[in-house]
């Protein structure tokens, strides 16, 4: 059983939602939820069988899911999405923005409908479910928002303009929310993952890991470990931040 918070609210008076939770950096941080104690719901674009496969891991470990689908990049998605899954688990008390997508390119080749998209799927996704999420928290006081940017942005990466711009401007609303709904209870923060091996990285030559000093990729679970951190009580004083989880690459 979870500590109360200091207003009452406990995990299991409500849900997490995890977008993009069908594998990768997404299924770990929807099992390291549940692990914690948070019924999931386990979101989806069109993955269904790994989404199931997030459910199931949970289930067998004796954790709460449901899977849920929506494309994060269209307007409609985010009410469809929340409303579905407050009939299911209840509330959700904690939001872990994962989903995302590269479509790579140097800026003076990158066409508007790669930019568009990254954007909308990245940041504008993102911003949605979290303006969804946000008046059920204030009004229970209580909340944990949590964006996965990147390095990249704050960082340069040569070929990844878009990407790059989704993720700064990710970490800017972090910020800037997170002072928006500090008094409320809610508390909103972002990972920063460098190189973490997931299909996602897939393509990436393994002759750049040498620049990582750590000399490995990060594991899904590394970056859920911090996520998990960031939704906790233990987390609730922490807010507006960026933790980086990049095996020392940025530092
Ligand atoms: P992945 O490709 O394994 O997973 C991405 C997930 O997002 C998938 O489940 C996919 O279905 C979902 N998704 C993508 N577009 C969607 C849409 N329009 N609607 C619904 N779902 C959608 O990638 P990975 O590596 O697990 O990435 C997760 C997050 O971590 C992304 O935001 C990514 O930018 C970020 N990240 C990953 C890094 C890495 O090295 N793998 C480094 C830094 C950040």
């Amino acid at each position: 059983m979870s500590k109360p918070t200091p207003n009452g609210t406990r995990p299991e008076d409500g849900c997490a939602l995890v977008t993009g939770a069908s594998k990768g950096i997404g299924a770990a941080c929807a099992q390291a939820l549940a692990a914690d104690g948070w019924s999931v719901g386990v979101h989806f674009g069109n993955d269904a069988d790994g989404a199931q496969a997030t459910v199931d891991a949970i289930t067998k470990a004796g954790g709460r899911a449901f899977a849920i689908t929506g494309d994060v990049g269209h307007p409609d998605s985010a009410d469809a999405i929340f409303s579905a899954l407050e009939a299911e688990l209840g509330t959700v008390l904690a939001l872990v923005n994962n989903a995302g997508i590269r479509d790579d390119g140097l800026a003076m080749q990158l066409s508007d409908d790669a930019f568009d998209r990254v954007l909308q799927t990245n940041l504008s996704g993102a911003f949605r479910l979290t303006r969804r999420a946000l008046g059920p928290m204030v009004r229970k006081r209580y909340g944990r928002i949590v964006n996965v940017a990147s390095i990249v942005g704050p960082r340069a990466n040569a070929g990844q303009a878009n990407y790059a711009a989704s993720k700064a401007g990710l970490i800017g609303l972090t910020r800037t929310v997170a002072a928006e709904v500090a008094r409320r209870g809610v508390t909103v923060n972002a990972v920063a993952p460098g190189f973490i091996a997931t299909d996602m990285t897939a393509d990436i030559p393994q002759d750049q890991l040498g620049a990582i000093p750590a000399r490995r990729p990060g594991r899904p679970e590394e970056v859920a470990a911090c996520v998990a951190f960031l939704a906790s009580d233990a987390a609730a004083y922490v807010t507006g931040t960026t933790l980086t989880v990049d095996g020392g690459l940025s530092a």
